[in-house]
Order: structure tokens, then sequence, then C-alpha cells
């Protein structure tokens, strides 16, 4: 059987970009018969990025209620939150101890913050805390805990599952006694929509501030969110450049091929931007609305999805626990008697 897992950052509300590139694929995998999926909401990651209890809090009932109004099946996925887990910042401090310094100081977004800082002439080190520095290696732990074969995500991730591939290799190596210790898990990624971009045409990123949310708020807001997509000053009459329109793009995300080369038919035979917009509104809202009203109904509920993760970690420590007393015994940790 394979093992699909992938989480969520519970910093902010779910996005058009993260259903695109995790939660849909994912959800599709889950469906699955020979799939085995485990979800789930990364609020120790979280806490990197957040100081503020109770933005966290309300961000980890928003995705939570969004996985299940886009059709998670709680019976058939291990659907969980990080951390209700001690297992996974145990495993991340055995890990810890077997990852270079220098494997870290190459992660992304670790060196954009360093050059940044310089960049803006200050402490390359001001405003990073460790958190962030060994954020790879806890996202290992979440994805060695359970073997996970595949990881669906968005190309931003590419990096992480390498250091995770390299450092389940280095505790095997030391540990594993001349065998792998841990499943070396790929990246699932869907080529048409790695990375969704946004509003200005920058990748869609809570920390750009150029996100259509996916569910929170109304269909008019959704409107009033594409009305601000960013394009060029062609008028109506005057052909589109679609390779070159956000817009589009995030178009063909939610669209059949035929229909997105129809569309793109449209843009260079002239149609105007703002038509394009009312068709881009009408294609998400199809899509989006069935799951929005389930996602109100979940929201007004909290404590029936507080109930489905209790269940859930349930589940996954079911695995966790005896997974890591072997890891406990391979390090030197076990009991001696
Ligand atoms: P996060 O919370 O930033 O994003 C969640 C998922 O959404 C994808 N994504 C996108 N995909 C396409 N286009 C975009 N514009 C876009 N923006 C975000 C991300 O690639 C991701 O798949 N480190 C992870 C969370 C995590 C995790 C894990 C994932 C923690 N542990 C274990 C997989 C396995 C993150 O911050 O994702």
């Amino acid at each position: 059987r394979t093992r699909i897992l992938t989480g969520i950052t519970t910093t902010g509300t779910p996005h058009l970009g993260n259903y695109v590139g995790a939660i849909r694929p994912a959800i599709e995998a889950s469906r699955d018969p020979d799939n085995d999926a485990f979800f789930f909401m990364a609020d120790y990651h979280a806490l990197i990025k957040c100081e503020d209890p109770l933005r966290l809090q309300s961000s980890r009932l928003q995705i939570s209620a969004t996985w299940l109004a886009a059709g998670l099946d709680p019976q058939r996925v291990t659907f969980y939150r990080q951390s209700d887990l001690p297992e996974i910042p145990e495993l991340c401090w055995l890990l810890t101890c077997v990852t270079p310094k220098g494997l870290m100081n190459r992660a992304h977004a670790y060196k954009a913050s360093v050059d940044q800082n310089v960049a803006d002439s200050e402490d390359p080190d001001a405003g990073i805390n460790m958190g962030l520095f060994c954020y790879p290696i806890l996202m290992a732990a979440d994805i060695l805990m359970f073997n996970a074969h595949r990881v669906p995500v968005g190309r931003d991730q590419i990096q992480h599952l390498e250091m995770a591939r390299d450092i389940a290799q280095r505790f095997s190596h030391i540990y594993g006694g001349g065998r792998e210790v841990f499943v070396l898990p790929r990246e699932q990624i869907d080529d048409a929509v790695a990375t969704l971009p946004g509003l200005d045409g920058r990748k869609m990123s809570k920390s750009y501030n150029n996100t259509i949310p996916l569910f929170e708020g109304s269909s008019k807001q959704l409107r009033e969110a594409i009305g601000r997509i960013v394009t060029d000053s062609r008028l109506p009459g005057e052909p589109k450049d679609a390779d070159n329109s956000q817009l589009f793009t995030i178009y063909r995300a939610f669209a059949s091929e035929s229909e997105s080369a129809a569309f793109r038919g449209q843009l260079e035979a002239g149609m105007g931007w703002g038509d394009a917009k009312q068709a881009l509104y009408e294609r998400l809202e199809s899509e989006i609305a069935p799951m929005r009203e389930r996602y109100d109904a979940l929201m007004a509920r909290p404590a029936e999805i507080e109930d489905i993760l209790q269940e859930g970690a349930r589940k996954a420590r079911a695995l966790a626990t005896p997974f890591m007393a072997e890891l406990r015994a391979a390090v030197g940790l076990s009991a001696a008697r």
C-alpha cells in the first residue's frame, strides 16, 4: 500500500494556492483504495511565524473545516493536528542530532531571510529564530514518522522533501545497521498548477498578502478579490497574452483543458479584462460554492471538528507510539529492563 501525507501550516486563511497545490490533489489521492492517507494541521510549524494565540487557534479551525468541506473523509483519512502527537517533537529531536548545520544553512526560507537582512544592511540573523532555522527538520519528522511514500505539495516544498530524504539517510547510516530505517518520501506535484500566482503575479502566498481566500467570506467577496487581480492595460478588442496573465493561470487551474483552450481563444480574440474576470469568477464559484456551504456549516460546529481531530490523533498515535519506541531503542534510549 502507498502512504500519502501532507500538512498545512496554520498561520492564516487557506487560499486557492493551498487548494490546488495540496488539498485538491491530496483528497483525490485519498480516494484511491490502494492508498493510506495522513493529512494534518502543522500547528507547531505555525509558531515560527505567529505569536498571536488567537490567530493560531482560528487558523487551525479554518484549516480543519477547509479539509473537511473539500471532501476529506475522516473514516478513510488519518486527519490530525501535529501538536496532538508528542511523538513528532520527540522524533524531531532525534533527527536534529543527525542533521548537519550546513544542510540547514542552505534552506531557501532561511537563506531568503538572511539575504533580506543583508539587503536591508541589518544583522544577518535579525528576527530569525531557531524554529525557522530548524523548520525542515520538523517537517522531516512529520513525514518520516508515518513512512510516507508520496507527499502532495506545491513546488515551493521540493527542497524540504530533498532534505527529509537526506536526513532519513543520515539517520539510517548512523543507526540503521545497514538498513534504511525510513521510507524515502517523494513529492507529488501537479505540473499544471505547481505554483499558483496571486493577485500581483508573484506566487500566491500568505506572506505576500496577495491571496484569494478559498472559502472564508462570501461569493461577493470572491468576486471582489478577483476584481483586484492585476492585469495589463490592454483595452477590450486588443488581443491579450494569456501566457503572461495570472488571471489565465488561475482559470486554468480550475478548468478542463478544453475549457482553458476556449478561454485562451477568447482572450486572444480581444475579450476585455472585465469580462475575463467575470468568466473566472463564474468558473471558480461553481467549484467552490457547494464546498463553501459545507465550510460555513462546519465552522458553526467546532465541537464536531474537535471530536474528529481527537479520533484522528488517536489513530495517528497508534502508529507513532510503537514506531517511536523502536527509534528510541535504535539510538540507545530504551529502558534497561
Ligand atoms: P504551507 O502551509 O505554506 O502551504 C500548504 C500547501 O500549499 C501549497 N501552496 C501552493 N501550491 C501551489 N501554489 C501556491 N501559490 C501555493 N502556496 C502554497 C504548499 O506547497 C503546501 O503544499 N511546510 C509546509 C507545511 C508542512 C508539510 C509537512 C507539508 C509541514 N509539514 C509535511 C507536507 C508534509 C508549508 O508551510 O506549507
